[in-house]
């Protein structure tokens, strides 16, 4: 049970730094919650025009998953339920973060970071799901969402353990209840592309 608690809220903890509010804090870019849409995530650095700090959160956001995988797989010997519980209190973490009063991200670079590191091929498929829906559509949010509905059908047809099939659901689920507001943006066409502060007027 030691080893449990450890990785359930070490990956909690790690989940809960803000790269994208530290990045554009000490990058000189200002709060990242007056930008844009106001989230804390890699999409939205960049709508303060500073790639490089949009490249820091989405390594920070996503490495964060992978370190709280990889800290659970060292402590249990690659327990594929620890690894999961730990996977998705990092995801968690990001989501609600108890250093801003648990009002975090949306979850995608740290949903990849976890899926690559406790089921890659799970995290791969996702992942190129993402880059097509973004190199066809140009929108993040939709090239998210997109990945995130695949991701439990991909655990299946890669006969992942039960555990990593629950996690991939359970992040899934957040995501769409985070992305609410894009997706209402998204049914009025009035979502931004990729890079873009706004949508362009109809
Ligand atoms: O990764 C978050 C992305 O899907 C949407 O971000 O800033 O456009 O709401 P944003």
């Amino acid at each position: 049970y030691l080893t449990l608690a450890i990785a359930v809220v070490g990956g909690y903890l790690l989940g809960s730094i803000p790269f994208g509010l530290i990045a554009t804090r000490l990058g000189g870019a200002g709060d990242i919650r007056q930008i844009g849409s106001g989230n804390i995530g890699a999409t939205n650095v960049l709508r303060s025009g500073r790639k490089d700090l949009a490249a820091i959160t989405l390594i920070g956001d996503a490495g964060k998953g992978v370190l709280a995988v990889l800290l659970a797989r060292w402590m249990t010997n690659d327990s594929a339920a620890i690894v999961a519980l730990a996977g998705g209190a990092a995801f968690l973490g990001h989501l609600f973060p108890v250093w801003l009063k648990f009002k975090g991200g949306k979850g995608v670079a740290t949903f990849y970071g976890v899926l690559l590191s406790a089921c890659w091929p799970v995290g791969v498929l996702a992942a190129v799901t993402w880059l097509a829906m973004a190199v066809l559509f140009r929108i993040s949010s939709l090239a998210a969402l997109t990945a995130a509905a695949l991701a439990a059908p991909f655990a299946l047809a890669t006969d992942q353990p039960h555990a990593m099939l629950v996690l991939a659901l359970f992040m899934a689920v957040l995501i769409f209840i985070r992305h609410r507001e894009n997706i209402a943006r998204l049914l009025k066409g009035q979502e931004p592309k990729i890079g873009q502060k706004k949508a362009a007027e109809p």
